[in-house]
């Protein structure tokens, strides 16, 4: 957080999972305690190292506005969207998570792609890894219609330019794994960036699943549509070649 200090209406409302206006129906009651003495106004500051206490129960604000980080295994027919007409949106997945509205995919997957999708309310980390500057690779597992080559992985590597785009893709890796089943790391984050390169070998993409961003691989225990919270040294992984 910018800084220290918050309104105490907000705080309640993070700390206790309650909406706003419960939270100032709360303080106006007197029923909220700040290190122990009862305070009655909603605009008060209070520091995120206070404690808050409501009918007995306590927590101190800072827990509540800690970041938050998950690991998302993704099945196909989510979108990465705050909210979509035709589609179920990925965040509907953290239907139980508090402050959910809160949270916010890092990139944007396809809908009928799978695997490692990242989320956050954490803006400066999703900037991070979404930024072209930052160069943070992304891997994924792709299978596709005609048998590649290696002249493909040549192309690849010094950059393909598709027909219908005026800037040339930066250079990525193919690593063929079969005739129809390979590798690819990006740095870019282009729209349709993997669907676009195979197109620009006159090829196309059947089947595409995420499965590391930096050096975080996805957890191969989560099944699709289970998530669970990155570890402080999972994070460390997705800049771990990317120290500036
Ligand atoms: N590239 C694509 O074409 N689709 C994705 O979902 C991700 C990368």
């Amino acid at each position: 957080m910018a800084s220290d200090a918050l309104r105490l209406d907000k705080a309640v409302s993070h700390s206790f999972d309650v909406p706003r206006s419960h939270a100032t129906a709360l303080i106006k009651q007197g029923r909220v305690l700040v290190n122990g003495e009862i305070r009655t106004k909603a605009a008060d500051k209070i520091l995120l190292t206070d404690t808050l206490e409501i009918d007995g129960y306590e927590s101190v604000a800072q827990d509540a506005f800690a970041k938050r980080y998950f690991m998302l295994n993704k099945p196909s027919g989510f979108v990465c969207a705050d909210s979509d007409n035709n589609f179920p949106i990925v965040l509907n997945l953290f239907g139980e998570e508090p402050h959910r509205d809160e949270l916010h995919c890092v990139g944007r997957l396809d809908a009928d792609t799978t695997g490692l999708l990242l989320v956050t309310d954490d803006g400066q980390f999703n900037h991070k890894i979404t930024s072209p500057k930052y160069n943070v690779t992304k891997t994924y597992h792709v299978a596709c219609e005609r048998d590649l080559s290696e002249r493909d992985v040549k192309a690849f590597a010094k950059g393909l330019r598709h027909p219908e785009e005026k800037q040339r893709y930066k250079s990525a890796v193919l690593e063929i794994l079969d005739p129809k089943e390979a590798l690819v790391t990006v740095t870019e984050g282009r729209f349709h960036e993997v669907k676009r390169l195979f197109e620009c070998i006159n090829n196309t993409v059947t089947e595409l699943s995420r499965i590391r961003i930096g050096r975080l691989e996805l957890d191969k225990e989560l099944e699709e549509g289970e998530y669970r919270e990155l570890t402080p040294t999972e994070l460390e992984l997705v800049f771990a070649d990317n120290q500036d």
